[in-house]
């Protein structure tokens, strides 16, 4: 049988920064469950569909084939066939995202795509509900968190080193709005597992979450 490791947590708490060094000193695949969400959310932006109208989104995402592959050694996402790799990390395509993974059908098919790839492989998933829903027998379960403050500054530094001009009261303010939308939709909120070891990122560098992680295996 497959071995699984979940990471969930928050948005912005560095999972898949995390989850990839884990998995490659593992030698296991890694999984970015987020970006199949937002695969959806930008099918749905680049279509014009309304995104609060549940029924259309969940009709229109029957057309959108998410899949993901390596190339040179890095995770890509597709969509219908297309790279999105880049596409997908919009803040635009982030807060779409969020919106459309609330519909039912929506997570269904995701997390039926989710399962199928967790059989073939030994896998590390990140996510908000890996844990909880999509691999509940995972062998090692982590809720990775860090306080929106910390979240904020992280992603603030990064759109700096990008050029950008970004207002850290605002990514702050975005931080803990989709926070409030992950914990509080009706099907598979963001939730530590009971059997989760919860870490907190705050005051913590990346080797030493990665350390700490290892450690637990
Ligand atoms: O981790 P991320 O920022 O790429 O995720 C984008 C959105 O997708 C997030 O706001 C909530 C949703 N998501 C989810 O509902 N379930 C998952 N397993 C992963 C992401």
């Amino acid at each position: 049988m497959s071995k699984q490791i979940a990471i969930d947590g928050p948005a912005g708490a560095g999972k898949s920064t995390i989850a990839k060094r884990v998995a490659a000193d593992l030698s296991y695949i890694y999984i970015d469950t987020g970006a199949m969400y937002r695969s959806i959310g930008l099918y749905m932006l680049r279509n014009g569909i309304d995104i609060h109208d549940r029924d259309k989104v969940e009709i229109e995402s029957e057309n959108a084939d998410v899949s993901l592959s390596y190339v040179d050694g890095n995770l890509h996402v597709f969509l219908n066939g297309e790279d999105v790799s880049n596409e997908i990390r919009k803040e635009e395509v982030g807060n779409a995202a969020s919106v459309v993974s609330a519909y039912p059908l929506v997570r269904r098919n995701l997390t039926e795509l989710q399962r199928r790839l967790a059989k073939k492989e030994n896998v590390v998933m990140d996510g908000r509900d890996i844990g909880t829903c999509v691999l509940p027998d995972a062998f090692l379960k982590i809720y990775l968190t860090a306080s929106p403050e910390v979240r904020g500054e992280r992603r603030y530094r990064e759109l700096m080193d990008k050029g950008e001009s970004p207002d850290l009261d605002r990514i702050i303010e975005d931080i803990k709005k989709r926070d409030q939308a992950d914990m509080n939709r009706e099907i598979s909120p963001l939730r530590k597992a009971d059997d989760a070891v919860e870490v907190d990122s705050s005051d913590m560098t990346i080797d030493e979450v990665v350390n700490r992680i290892e450690s637990l295996i």
